[in-house]
């Protein structure tokens, strides 16, 4: 449904982004995970149209968006990062002008409007003026704005950003319900969140894609070593050393020290199970094995390995 090919945009010198290539199918949703200035908007705005890229091509549900931006652009709602509403229109005028500026037939307004604003749930608030709205139901009439000609694919720049707890949730549960048929992809530098709606992950970071994938596979790949939570009863110092003098066990961390349970994290080298050498070490010890699960690595882990200088890309 979407296509990026080596999309690069240079602001003068610099380069934004720079051979940004993705593809999202049909129905996916694609979470684009970035830090600041990582280039999420900037590539948005070239799908959406707002925005001519350097080089390197991106096409809409098979339009190009430069060549057949009207194309593209009929069907892509779009929620900006920063939502251009009318403070001094009511959500169901602004949504009425924004249909007939989608091209909405004029016969077909006031049912879409209506439509729109049962789906993003503010038809209670239809009649408040913008003005007057919290930034929760700011932000959901910017995605009813986005929904108003019904379009195949949503873009949604940071949908969440500056919300509160609940509302976030709210927003989540909206956006998940907006999936289904429609292809999203949605910006954000909340990792649960895109842990939670999308299935596939690009990671973003200085205008370069590094990595892409499922949340899970991104987890397993980059888990390059084993690493292991144990609860022992047993004497905390002595614990720690037998087990890190294990064959395969790189590092073992005492995370927490209770009255007489010791809460430990074992770090093992890759390719080697060091979980039942474990368990016989701490039985023949005679102390006690209350407790052994393998830790899976979070998305803010990989994120930050991804991310950071140092580890660079693993692709
Ligand atoms: N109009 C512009 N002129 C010059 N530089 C720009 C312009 N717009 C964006 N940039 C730069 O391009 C880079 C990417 O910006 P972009 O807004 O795409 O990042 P982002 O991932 O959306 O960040 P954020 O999470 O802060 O929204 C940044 O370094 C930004 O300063
Ligand atoms: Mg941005």
């Amino acid at each position: 449904m979407i296509q990026v090919e080596n999309l690069t945009k240079y602001y003068g010198e610099y380069a934004a982004i720079e051979n940004v290539s993705f593809a999202v199918e049909k129905g996916e949703i694609l979470g684009f995970l970035g830090p600041n200035a990582a280039g999420k908007t900037t590539t948005m705005r070239i799908l959406t149209g707002f925005l001519q890229p350097t080089s390197g091509k991106a096409a809409v549900a098979g339009f190009d968006v430069v060549s057949e931006s009207l194309e593209a652009r009929k069907r892509i709602g779009y929620l900006p990062e920063n939502v251009p509403l009318y403070d001094d229109m009511t959500p169901r005028s602004y949504l009425q002008y924004a249909a007939r500026l989608k091209g909405v037939e004029s016969r077909q307004v006031n049912k879409r409007v209506e439509e729109v604003m049962e789906a993003t749930r503010i038809t209670d608030h239809a009649e408040v003026l913008i003005s007057k709205l919290s930034k929760g139901y700011r932000q959901r009439v910017g995605l009813a704005q986005a929904l108003i000609h019904n379009p195949d694919v949503l873009i949604l720049d940071e949908p969440t950003v500056g919300l509160d707890p609940n509302q976030i949730v709210e927003i989540r549960q909206l956006i998940k319900g907006l999936g289904g048929d429609r292809t999203i992809i949605l910006s954000t530098h909340i990792l649960p969140e895109v842990e939670m709606l999308c299935g596939r992950i690009v990671i973003i970071h200085e205008g370069k894609v590094a990595a892409m994938d499922t949340p899970d596979n991104l987890a397993l790949r980059l888990r390059r070593a084993q690493q292991i939570g144990v609860h022992v009863r047993g004497p905390e110092r002595e614990v720690q050393a037998k087990l890190a003098a294990l064959p395969g066990v790189l590092r073992v961390q005492v995370v927490r020290a209770g009255d007489s349970v010791v809460e430990l994290l074992v770090d093992g080298e890759e390719k080697h199970d060091v979980r039942e050498a474990l368990a016989s070490a701490i039985v023949s010890n005679g102390w006690g094995l209350r407790h052994m699960a393998e830790v899976g690595m979070s998305l803010e882990e990989i994120f930050r390995q991804l991310t950071s200088e140092e580890k660079g890309v693993a692709a």
